[in-house]
């Protein structure tokens, strides 16, 4: 395809995944305008369960930050089943030098998360800056259909995994094929991360579990226990499979480990920072448009909600998040909790002034709302004390950005993610 076509493409798909996505935001209404947000009260991440007051981090490692982990485990998004698994091996695929002009190294590894390769398997796409001191940072993140759909080389297989398919629903098994390729280059620009010294790391997240609720058994969840109430959906098993590259990372000797940047857009920001929040490994943590289950506060009710998020989504969260469908209000825990749980790490919340599905506000206040976590540890937590307008860069650790524009990520993202990492990552 010429690439004056696949321009077209990106432009096209911009503009369509700037919409709601199909699942849920059609069949009920939901709260769009400011002023129908109805009166809330936030639960304070620093009074546990039994009225202490955390006034120190020995408080806050040993006691409260366990109960709300656990808490977020029981009522969002279940307890995960499996740890590392003792036969897992890596294998290097492939290592091609000199892409994009000279200015990186591709590496493919396989993750044979069975220890073999007719097992359950994640491939990651590796590309590390060819100049600069070693050992270098990187970003790791999941993408939606497949590496070869990232960027346009020729020689990247073509998949035989679940996929979901920018052209179809979410939830429709999407085969991948030959003229998907490139489809979502536009949300990776890897030359850029190589410019400025970052490796970036990808897997497709259909490969760790397909995205279909009767599928599970296909994923890593099928080699634990058979989830039962109060066990992990999918967004713990993709989270979990973030820990598994992070464990490969911890091997390749190009990589510093130390500073790994996680981030993702929408369902896979959600299992990024849930990755975070159990891996004290991962760094750095950005959220692309997380919204709802995300970054973004559940008792708002502005966008989408628990119930828009279970009817159809059910099966990425613990099944006991339905219950809070309509009662938000009787969650013990809210997402600046979650935020708090990466705390004193930085974070970077992306979000879009016109992707309401995802309450960009909502997201904003769900690191504000982990701010006194951040201060109480002694570290600067998110400085802004008003919504920042569309534009503005708020760069301190917990940071925030309004992109003008919707659901996507868009290369001025990248370059704040660029700007923010090398303020806090270097
Ligand atoms: C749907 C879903 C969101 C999710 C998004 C995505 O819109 O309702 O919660 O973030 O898909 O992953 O793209």
């Amino acid at each position: 395809m010429s690439s004056k076509l696949r321009g077209a493409m990106a432009v096209l798909l911009g503009i369509l995944s700037g919409m709601p996505w199909a699942i849920g935001a059609e069949d009920r209404p939901t709260i769009t305008r400011e002023q129908d947000v109805p009166p809330y009260r936030l639960p304070d991440p620093l009074v546990c369960w039994d009225g202490t007051v955390v006034k120190d981090r020995k408080t806050w490692q040993e006691k409260r930050r366990p109960e709300l982990l656990k808490r977020f485990e029981e009522e969002v998004y279940g307890r995960t089943r499996l740890g590392r698994p003792a036969g897992m091996r890596f294998v290097v695929r492939d290592e091609k030098k000199g892409v994009f002009g000279g200015l990186g190294t591709q590496v493919r590894v396989g993750v044979l998360l069975e220890g073999r390769e007719d097992g359950r398997k994640m491939e990651l796409l590796m590309y590390l800056p060819a100049k600069g001191r070693l050992p270098v940072p990187v970003f790791l993140g999941l993408n939606f259909d497949g590496n070869y759909t990232t960027t346009v080389d020729p020689d990247l297989p073509v998949p035989g995994h679940y996929a979901m398919g920018l052209f179809h629903n979410a939830l429709t098994d999407h085969r991948p094929e030959e003229a998907s390729r490139g489809i979502h280059q536009h949300q990776w620009p890897y030359a850029y991360a190589l410019e400025h010294g970052y490796g970036v790391v990808t897997a497709a997240y259909g490969e760790i579990e397909p995205d279909a609720p009767d599928r599970w058994k296909e994923g890593v969840r099928g080699l634990g226990p058979e989830p039962g109430p109060g066990d992990w959906g999918s967004i713990g098993a993709w989270a979990w499979g973030l820990s598994r590259a992070m464990d490969y990372l911890q091997t390749h000797p190009r990589v510093d480990a130390r500073r790994v940047a996680v981030f993702g857009f929408s369902r896979l920001g959600k299992a990024a920072l849930w990755a975070a929040a159990q891996d004290e490994r991962l760094a750095l943590v950005i959220s692309q448009q997380s919204g709802a289950g995300g970054v973004a506060l559940s008792q708002r009710l502005f966008g989408e909600d628990v119930e828009h998020l279970t009817t159809k989504l059910g099966h990425w969260f613990a099944p006991d998040f339905a219950k809070f469908a309509g009662k938000e209000s009787e969650m013990t825990v809210d997402q600046h909790e979650l935020v708090a749980l990466l705390a004193p790490r930085p974070i970077l919340i992306l979000s879009g002034t016109t992707d309401h599905w995802s309450d960009p506000r909502g997201e904003y206040l769900g690191g504000r709302g982990a701010d006194p976590v951040y201060r109480m540890l002694g570290s600067e937590g998110l400085s802004a004390r008003e919504w920042p307008r569309p534009s503005e860069f708020v760069d301190s650790r917990v940071g925030y950005y309004l992109r003008p524009g919707g659901h996507d990520v868009t290369f001025e993202d990248w370059q704040v993610m660029v700007r923010f990492a090398d303020r806090h990552l270097r």
